[in-house]
């Protein structure tokens, strides 16, 4: 009767060796920005939790978002991997220089025809691939591209109140059964902090360095009910945000730009404005008056510049969208651009050249397919969609960023493709029904020897 036991210690450990969760096709992908949080944040903060992070996975020096360094059009970045003058989400604002219609940043999400402007976000695309998306609070969450949503999403209520850690709490609560009841492959979370604390009382302020110690709490959060889900193994994270912030330098110690007081410049000669917007600005002359208004206004202020918007330096990648008016302004690092009043109060702006070290943001990411404990030199924000694109094995649009910028982020053991899986499986599933057969076969020899040997004994 050894012969039994003996082959099932022999089979068992192939049977035992098939990996439940690897027979999922694909790693499952949370993207979470973190809005306005500068790349050197956690350098005046005790942050435990993003650091374990790092030590965990890869982090990037910092990261280079595209111009310009506003909310809405960044995110849209990330979402498709375009630049900006090419998605065509130019501004937080939706704007229409015919009838100077101007949205706040609220409205213009529900605005579909600002977003889906022929570029399509990767959730749409994933879903398209067979995959389950979802949005909570990320921009261009709650507009329909090509008749098409995202599969599961949450929308911000107006006047939204950023910093309530109960309500974070909740929200990584929500994403978490997305992904386990719902089966949804791809989340992007959205935090609107430390954004909002470092516009109020500045990035240098206590209040911001409080509210970076709340993201590296949530962080922590995030990262223990990722394991108390049973979701580690096959859940990829990153953690990036849109731009940095800067303190904004005010009268009397500097001259501040303010537009009605440049000599030669006259509002009557605008047909349309976006100012008082941070530190850029968007204005469409009067019929006629393009040259005159430049001229006024290139020689307006030592710390304005002002440029048609086909001489913007190519490097903004900002001028060729139609959508862009004739003029773009904006402010050297600290100075924002004031329209006929002084309205914008704020301590902290963003906006600005994305040259400018404080508009820098983070990128950091860990899981399954990340090596660990990696620092890599800055890149480009745009290159993140092209690294999600290959972490959810879909097929990308057409995008201007590269995988090969981010591929030695990735573990070199990738693991097994689905076709290799199948194999696998088959393999041992034969494996062990043939050891099953040769189990049941000797057994029943066995038992036949052992029942001719007692009738033998018997007879
Ligand atoms: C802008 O306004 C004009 C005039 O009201 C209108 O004809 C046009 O459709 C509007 N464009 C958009 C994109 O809303
Ligand atoms: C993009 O929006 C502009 C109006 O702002 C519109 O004229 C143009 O047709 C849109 N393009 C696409 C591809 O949706
Ligand atoms: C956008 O959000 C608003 C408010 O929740 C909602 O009424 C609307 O249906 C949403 N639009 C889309 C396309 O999801
Ligand atoms: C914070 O969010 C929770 C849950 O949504 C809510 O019950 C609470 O009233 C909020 N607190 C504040 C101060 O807004
Ligand atoms: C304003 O315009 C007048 C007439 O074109 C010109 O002589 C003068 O130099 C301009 N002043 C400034 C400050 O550009
Ligand atoms: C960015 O990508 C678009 C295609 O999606 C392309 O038309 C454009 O030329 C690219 N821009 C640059 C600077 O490569
Ligand atoms: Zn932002």
């Amino acid at each position: 009767m050894w012969v039994t036991p003996l082959l099932l210690a022999l089979f068992l450990p192939l049977v035992s060796a098939v990996p439940l969760q690897q027979r999922k096709s694909a790693t499952k992908l949370l993207l979470i920005s973190f809005d306005g949080f500068r790349w050197n944040y956690d350098q005046d903060v005790d942050m435990p939790n993003l650091n374990a992070m790092a030590k965990d996975g890869v982090k990037a020096q910092y990261i280079t978002p595209p111009f310009i360094t506003i909310t809405s059009p960044i995110h849209f970045t990330l979402l498709t991997g375009k630049y900006i003058e090419n998605h065509g989400v130019i501004h937080n604002m939706f704007f229409n220089t015919s009838n100077g219609l101007k949205l706040p940043y609220y409205p213009t999400q529900g605005k579909s025809e600002w977003w889906d402007n022929g570029s399509l976000p990767i959730w749409i695309t994933a879903q398209r691939q067979g995959l389950k998306t979802g949005s909570l609070f990320f921009p261009g969450g709650n507009a329909t591209y090509q008749g098409e949503q995202v599969n599961v999403k949450k929308v911000e209520s107006g006047f939204h109140k950023w910093d309530n850690k109960t309500e974070w709490a909740n929200n990584i609560e929500t994403v978490m059964r997305w992904f386990t009841e719902q089966d949804v492959d791809f989340v992007a979370l959205y935090f609107g902090e430390p954004d909002s604390t470092g516009h109020k009382y500045g990035p240098e302020s206590q209040e911001r360095k409080n509210i970076v110690k709340q993201v590296d709490w949530a962080i922590g959060h995030i990262r223990s009910r990722i394991e108390d889900y049973g979701l580690k193994a096959k859940l990829n994270m990153i953690i990036t945000a849109d731009h940095g912030m800067r303190t904004i330098l005010k009268e009397p110690a500097v001259n501040e730009i303010v537009l009605s007081r440049i000599p030669n410049f006259s509002f009557k000669d605008i047909q349309f404005e976006l100012l008082d917007y941070g530190p850029t600005g968007l204005i469409m002359p009067k019929e006629g008056k393009l040259e005159q208004v430049y001229q006024a206004l290139k020689n307006g202020h030592p710390h304005l510049n002002v440029y048609k918007k086909e001489e913007l330096p190519e490097r903004f990648h900002y001028g060729k969208n139609p959508r862009v008016p004739p003029l773009v302004l904006y402010g050297d690092p600290g100075y924002v651009v004031h329209g006929k009043i002084k309205v914008q109060n704020n301590k902290g702006e963003h906006g600005f050249d994305n040259e400018d070290m404080d508009m820098k943001t983070i990128f950091r990411a860990v899981g399954p397919s990340f090596k660990q404990d990696l620092m890599v030199e800055p890149f480009e924000s745009i290159h993140i969609y092209a690294l999600m694109c290959e972490l959810l094995g879909i097929m990308p649009e057409a995008h201007n960023g590269s995988l090969e910028v981010t591929r030695n982020l990735l573990a070199d053991a990738t693991p097994p493709s689905t076709e290799s899986q199948v194999a696998f499986i088959v393999v041992v599933t034969l494996g062990s029904i043939t050891g099953f057969l040769l189990i049941v076969f000797l057994g029943s020899l066995i038992n036949t020897a052992i029942s001719r040997r007692r009738e033998g004994q018997r007879a």
